[in-house]
């Protein structure tokens, strides 16, 4: 492979770009982390302008971290919708085209690349960021397929830089009393976990309409959802996974209707569909996504019936760690409600957890904990999620990734290794739906 540029011509995104990178001859690898910055913030370059990029990685960014963050480059395949980003974060920074993100990072020289792209695409810019002197932030899922997580972590070998993942889900209140109780020691060596994913139809479906109900982009639900899952009992366990089976099906959306349409907004079928979403009510979806549809016929508010859909609605996985540890895991797509329901099994006990995210019925309150000891009575309490994006994780990631001397006593700041196994459990358990046979995941890659 051509490591002089960025390979996006081998995977075209559904969205067809209207240019095809270019062979820019690239040079010099910058040498920026402690460097003869004339400013102590750090340069950011954002790749990937869609809602979590403008979001998260920009609006909230930009503003409240302006004493230590400077946005220098937004970078999108699709210039529009770069266009309305900058509007809505708030920023000078230049904008790029993806074909120009060679000349970008030469002219806007970032210490940090934060990756927010559709999934399969991440890879490449991670890897062509390393080679060319920048630190990266990449969003979950790291990457799509086991040949790019090695990619990913053979760059980041040779060329000394450093990616992190944004495992927002390591910093909510539930991950982190879960972590306390497991450290303490408390339910002794866990011998297994059960943890289930419960995505309503409305969380559910939102990814059914876009990109990632195609494999090829987001490489299943099981690798763009459950990395997160994935990777918060990996961070629990502080253990690595080895062996995968899976099963997993499209058993709701893609095929599973009489009628479809390309999309909401043209589809003959609004009356009697259930999915029918009137985007015209959300006026920054109609900015973000269909006033800029002319450039990549990327269509937002696209069909949940649509044929081509294959990532798997209904999944159960189990897992396998070096430590002996025995995960089931199972995510649907398609329920009345949404939450989580997580068993920690331990040779002195069980902690059961259970998430309210979304249901039609009243809860005693969205965090519930209830920890059992053998031969003992059992403990209950309960939590909220704090505000802010997904209940106060969004920014603490971002604390800990931009803030100085930042403590990070339980290792939630997630590094290249941890992205991997995460993806590579997703991966895997893909492979094993395929083949109808256990993986080991050192079979698929070198770690
Ligand atoms: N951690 C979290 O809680 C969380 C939440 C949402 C999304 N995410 C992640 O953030 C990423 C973006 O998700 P989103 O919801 O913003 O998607 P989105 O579709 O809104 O945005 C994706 C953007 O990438 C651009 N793009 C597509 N192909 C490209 C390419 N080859 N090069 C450059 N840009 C390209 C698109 O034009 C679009 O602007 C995904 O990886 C997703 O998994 C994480």
């Amino acid at each position: 492979m051509d490591t002089q540029k960025l390979n996006l011509s081998r995977r075209q995104f559904v969205l067809k770009s209207t240019k095809v990178i270019s062979a820019a001859s690239l040079a010099p690898v910058f040498a920026f982390s402690g460097n003869t910055k004339e400013s102590n913030k750090t340069r950011v370059v954002l790749v990937g302008t869609g809602s979590r990029g403008s979001s998260s990685w920009g609006k909230e960014l930009v503003g409240p971290y302006s004493e230590f963050v400077e946005m220098v480059g937004l970078c999108d395949t699709n210039l529009k919708r770069a266009e309305v980003a900058k509007k809505l974060i708030g920023t000078k920074a230049k904008i790029y085209h993806a074909s120009d993100f060679d000349t970008m990072v030469q002219q806007q020289k970032p210490d940090v690349v934060i990756v927010t792209t559709v999934d399969c695409f991440h890879v490449d810019y991670i890897v062509r960021a390393l080679e060319l002197g920048c630190d990266v932030i990449s969003e979950k899922p790291i990457a799509t397929e086991a040949d790019q997580c090695q990619r990913i972590l053979n760059a980041e070998k040779k060329t000394g830089k450093k990616v992190n993942v944004g495992f927002n889900v390591r910093f909510m209140n539930e991950s982190m009393e879960m972590k306390r109780i497991l450290s303490s020691g408390e339910l002794g060596k866990i011998i297994s976990i059960d943890y289930h994913e419960h995505l309503d139809t409305q969380h559910g479906a939102s990814y059914f309409r876009r990109w990632h109900g195609k494999i090829k982009n987001s490489g299943s639900l099981l690798v763009h959802k459950s990395s997160h899952h994935f990777d918060l009992i990996n961070w629990l366990l502080e253990a690595e996974p080895e062996t995968v089976q899976a099963m997993g099906k499209t058993a709701f959306y893609g095929s599973n209707n009489k009628f479809r349409g390309k999309n909401c907004r043209n589809c003959e079928f609004t009356q009697q569909c259930d999915f029918y979403w009137d985007m015209t009510k959300d006026k920054e979806s109609m900015e973000m996504y269909a006033d800029c549809e002319e450039v990549d016929q990327y269509y937002r508010d696209g069909c949940v019936w649509d044929e081509k859909i294959d990532s798997y609605d209904t999944s159960s996985v189990q897992v396998i760690y070096n430590n002996g540890t025995q995960l089931t895991y199972t995510l649907n797509a398609f329920l009345p409600y949404e939450g989580q329901y997580i068993c920690f099994s331990g040779e002195k006990g069980r902690l059961d957890v259970k998430l309210n995210y979304r249901q039609p019925w009243e809860v005693e309150a969205t965090l519930e904990f209830r920890l059992t000891k053998n031969s003992e009575s059992s403990k209950t309490w309960t939590m909220e999620p704090d505000d802010g994006g997904h209940g106060g994780a969004d920014e603490r990631v971002k604390d800990v990734l931009f803030k100085p001397n930042q403590p990070d006593p339980t290792g939630q700041k997630a590094g290249s290794r941890a992205g991997v196994l995460s993806s590579m459990i997703g991966i895997a358990a893909r492979k094993s739906i395929e083949t109808g046979r256990s993986i080991k995941i050192a079979d698929l890659i070198n770690l």
